[in-house]
């Protein structure tokens, strides 16, 4: 039967566990073709054959003995194979992009040169997981180096043969784009730079937007490469999710804020000139990678620490030793200890990626909690008049949720005062001088998470605990008064 299934050129062929487990059955696919061997541990095997009835092997005996001792006999045959696949943790769809990853990097022996185009290598370092979105999954990679060396294998893996439309952070392109250029030599693309920072969303820009990509040739099967801290991420990822009814993109955040907020998730919005993230839409890139270096760079800028915000953020949710977690990344300055840059990227990623598989459109309840600080965060901003960063008014924000929840008797006092301590550390707290009279606070009635009178806010029972309390608007403005 095998031999039969490898007459054909071309295809892929699914095997049982048994099918390659003598030595000849495994010589013989080798011979015709490339075999992946999908591994998994004892327990995890356990836990999905546990249900699973007719396998004669298995029977008789203890199912963990029967599999260990199967797996003893068969090791060495396994080990034949030209690639191992560990899927303990993956999706079938994780596991699939995990196979060809592999697969780029496997060093086909000349005469079996046609089995497999090599034209993938896999990051040889750094940190790459999936988002497990179904047959949206896509990579996301933390990768060291000086920039974007590795950034041509990522486009290879995900968006092969596409022509691309750079949309990027114009201060960004000036600093990076030499290096951005070279990155992307051999593959058609068109840099074209965005007002740098926030101005990149106005809502009122993204026809321009629009017509500017058809104006360079952009077509249904181009894809935009979207460079740049959260702001040039928002505005190329709406105006990818809108091109033509949508075309793919892939984020490269180059400042902390991106990296583990803005670049996963899917969210992208515009602004208007009274509320921010109003018109909006929700689409996956299709890949995301985070330069370190260049982020490294960036939060040496005191104006570029607002991811540190959402990092403190991430750590009250994440556990019940998020204030540990939160000072080993931060110093007591509020700079990031470098050495552990790339160490809070991935915590912070790894949260939101779990918040975001469990709950892509924020419609179950997971996803809510990462609003948590951004309510009254989104006020402080609108009544500066966005003189506030985001992350500054994120930072006042969650201490303004632990105080309110403290005042409703759901988390105790301390609770609260060791979040303010965390947020000085991070150097959110004192407040920024923002005048908040009753029409900014009014200003809740504009935001998203509002239904009716009600508004739906999240506050804490503690770290790692936070809830969703939903309450009349003006009860919120006067508890919110209160707090701040
Ligand atoms: N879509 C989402 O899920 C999501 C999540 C969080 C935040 N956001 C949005 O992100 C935006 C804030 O993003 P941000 O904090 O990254 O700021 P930003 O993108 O507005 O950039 C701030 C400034 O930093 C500069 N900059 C960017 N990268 C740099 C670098 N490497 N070195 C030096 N300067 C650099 C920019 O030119 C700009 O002047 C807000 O609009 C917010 O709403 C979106």
């Amino acid at each position: 039967l095998l031999r039969r299934a490898l007459a054909d050129d071309f295809g892929v062929i699914a095997c049982g566990g048994g099918a390659l487990a003598r030595e000849e059955a495994m010589s013989l696919a080798r011979r015709r073709g490339l075999v992946v061997n999908l591994e998994a541990s004892l327990p995890t095997l356990v836990q999905r054959l546990s249900d699973a009835s007719n396998h004669p092997l298995l029977e008789g005996g203890k199912l963990e003995t029967r599999l260990a001792s199967l797996l003893a006999e068969r090791r060495r045959c396994y080990g034949l194979a030209d690639i191992s696949v560990t899927t303990d943790r993956l999706s079938p769809m994780a596991a699939a992009l995990a196979v060809r990853e592999a697969m780029a990097g496997y060093v086909l022996p000349r005469y079996r040169w046609n089995c497999y185009p090599p034209q993938f290598a896999p990051v040889d370092s750094g940190w790459q997981e999936f988002m497990e979105l179904g047959d949206r999954t896509h990579p996301v990679w933390v990768v060291p180096g000086q920039g974007f060396e590795h950034l041509p294998r990522l486009l290879d893996l995900t968006l092969p043969g596409k022509d691309l439309y750079v949309l990027g952070d114009g201060d960004v392109l000036d600093m990076y784009g030499r290096e951005l250029a070279s990155a992307l030599t051999g593959r058609a693309h068109v840099i074209m730079p965005l007002p740098p920072g926030e101005a990149a969303k106005r809502f009122s820009d993204a026809p321009g937007l629009v017509q500017m990509l058809l104006d360079a040739g952009a077509t249904r099967s181009s894809a935009v490469l979207a460079v740049g801290g959260g702001s040039a991420l928002d505005a190329a990822g709406f105006t990818s999710s809108i091109f033509m009814r949508g075309i793919p993109a892939v984020y490269v955040p180059t400042t902390l804020l991106a990296a583990v907020d803005a670049a996963v998730g899917g969210k992208c919005a515009m602004d208007l000139p009274a509320a921010k993230n109003i018109p909006g839409t929700f689409r996956q890139p299709s890949g995301v990678y985070v330069p370190l270096e260049i982020i490294g760079e960036s939060v040496k800028h005191p104006g570029l620490r607002d991811g540190v915000a959402e990092l403190l953020k991430t750590c009250l949710l994440a556990g019940t030793r998020g204030s540990a977690a939160f000072k080993r990344f931060v110093r007591p300055d509020g700079r990031l200890y470098d050495s552990r840059l790339s160490e809070a990227i991935r915590y912070a990623l790894e949260y939101k990626m779990s918040i975001v598989a469990a709950d892509e459109r924020e419609e179950g309840g997971e996803r809510l909690a990462l609003n948590l600080g951004h309510t009254f965060g989104h006020v402080v901003e609108a009544a500066s008049g966005f003189r506030v960063s985001h992350g500054a008014a994120v930072g006042w924000g969650l201490v303004v949720a632990a105080r309110m929840s403290v005042r409703l008797g759901l988390a105790p006092r301390r609770f609260a005062a060791e979040v303010e301590r965390l947020a000085s550390r991070g150097g959110f707290w004192p407040a920024p001088k923002v005048s908040l009279g009753n029409r900014a606070i009014g200003r809740l009635l504009l935001d998203k998470k509002r239904t009716g009178n009600k508004i739906r806010m999240v506050l804490m029972k503690g770290d790692g605990r936070p809830v969703t309390v939903c309450m009349p608007v003006e009860e919120a403005k006067k508890l919110m008064a209160r707090s701040c």
